[in-house]
């Protein structure tokens, strides 16, 4: 379908869809497309083409898709503003970060200024800290990259390295999350970037989110933050950073808000991307370190036969497996099989140990993420299964290196690549419920 706007309007496409500009002048995002170049926009995602010379599109729609025009830019004023006062500030490298709620545009705010910085030549990365709708990384990480062309969505850049959180909210683990963040940002000055665009995630409202923006900030310590809002959603967050200089922007009214499902199936069009060609590889425990899951780390732990068997005597059976850490004992048994709450106790007793009963199989589907020897990110992988007879791991993943650390997550996948709901879980507290609304 080809469309005609005249300048000084905007196209908004919502896709899936893609768009050719045929002839006249449009931008998106800070990005002057080039006649000819084809943007894809993802389902759930829109694009705005500002136009300043009358142009001509051809559109393809998938299901779904929308095409509206409306009146002038949909890029604020202030973040025209806020991209020209960054490249007035001459410290490099310049390190800017960018808080808002969820859906308030973050991740169009970053693009929009890689594209302007990139329009005046500097050497720019993105630092993507925002787990449950992750740009650059798979979900569940944070992730970097640099950016050498114009981009219309950071989707489709390549990550350099990741950081696996293994969860999508950063109230599992605010120090993980603000490690990560850390590391990489490290990691990131090493390779002298002029300009470094941090994106962090949208939980933003009640103490704890608060609390946990302004720790992340100070140690991210950036020079510029960017504030984005609709109202004042972020004032208590600004008054815990006086000492930051900080940049109010707003929030576009033409943004698009996206229900939680929605949310989810955006982050699993991550999944299906970072899994794309996987196959099933098997890793004998003894090769590599698992991290983040007691009962795998404590496989190769040495063993007490002899306890052992008197486990299995007040058992009454003798399980799959058993493994000892400093003050747990695993015991895995068949998927059809119970364990009487009194045997239990009874070896609680004999072994001063507590007691964990795993059901063979509970395993599966768990998110994981494979380093190797350098801690350089390979990839993500699902957990398939777990031998214990022959003490080896199955997992699903298109990484093909050498891995030497297999970091397990808390999020589980079904055979389709869907996220299987966790169970829930009691004494959250209500900030905590409101914010687990938001993934
Ligand atoms: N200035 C704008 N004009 C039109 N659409 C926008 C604009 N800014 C963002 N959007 C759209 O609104 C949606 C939410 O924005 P996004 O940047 O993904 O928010 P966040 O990263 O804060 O969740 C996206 O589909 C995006 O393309
Ligand atoms: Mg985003």
């Amino acid at each position: 379908m080809k469309r005609t706007v005249e300048s000084g309007k905007t196209l908004l496409v919502d896709g899936p869809a893609s768009v050719i500009v045929v002839s006249g002048d449009a931008e998106a995002f800070g990005f002057k497309v080039p006649h000819g170049h084809r943007i894809v926009i993802r389902e759930g995602k829109r694009l705005p083409f500002v136009v300043e010379e009358t142009a001509t599109f051809d559109i393809s729609l998938g299901e779904n898709a929308e095409v509206d025009e409306v009146d002038g830019s949909t890029i604020p004023s202030s973040w025209v503003n806020a991209q020209e006062e960054l490249l007035n500030i001459q410290k490099r490298p310049m390190v800017a970060m960018v808080l808002g709620a969820v859906d308030s545009g973050k991740t169009s705010f970053c693009t929009y200024l890689i594209n302007k910085l990139l329009r005046e030549k500097w050497k720019v990365a993105i630092l993507d800290g925002d787990l449950g709708q992750s740009d650059i990384g798979p979900p569940c990480t944070i992730a970097y990259t640099f950016v050498m062309k114009p981009v219309t969505d950071l989707f489709n850049l390549k990550m350099k390295n990741a950081f696996f959180a293994g969860f999508t909210s950063p109230s599992v683990s605010i120090s993980k999350v603000i490690n990560g963040l850390v590391t990489l940002k490290n990691e990131v000055l090493e390779q002298n970037p002029d300009f470094l665009i941090v994106n962090t995630d949208g939980w933003v409202e009640g103490k704890e989110a608060v609390s946990y923006k302004v720790q992340l900030v100070e140690k991210v310590n950036p020079d510029v933050v960017f504030c984005i809002q609709q109202k004042d959603e972020l004032a208590p967050i600004l008054e815990g950073l006086e000492r930051f200089r900080m940049l109010i922007v707003e929030s576009p009214s033409a943004i698009r808000q996206r229900s939680r499902e929605k949310r989810r199936s955006l982050r699993e069009l991550g999944y299906v991307k970072h899994l794309k060609n996987a196959k099933v590889r098997s890793f004998p425990l003894s090769w590599i370190k698992v991290e983040e899951n007691e009962l795998l780390e404590a496989v190769e732990n040495r063993r007490n036969f002899r306890q052992e068997r008197k486990i299995c005597e007040l058992l009454g059976m003798k399980p799959l497996h058993l493994s000892e850490s400093q003050n747990k004992i695993y015991i895995v048994i068949g998927k059809g099989k119970w364990l009487d709450w009194g045997s239990i106790q009874k070896v609680e007793e004999l072994t001063k140990k507590k007691i964990i009963v795993v059901r063979k199989g509970e395993e599966q589907g768990s998110l994981l993420a494979l380093y190797n020897g350098k801690r350089k990110f390979l990839g993500i992988g699902i957990l398939r299964e777990i031998d214990y007879r022959r003490k080896t791991m199955k997992i699903y993943t298109p990484v093909s290196d050498k891995v030497s650390t297999v970091s397990v997550g808390k999020v589980k996948l079904d055979k389709n690549l869907k996220e299987i709901p966790l169970p829930t879980e009691e004494n959250v507290s209500e900030d905590f419920r409101a914010f687990k609304e938001l993934f």
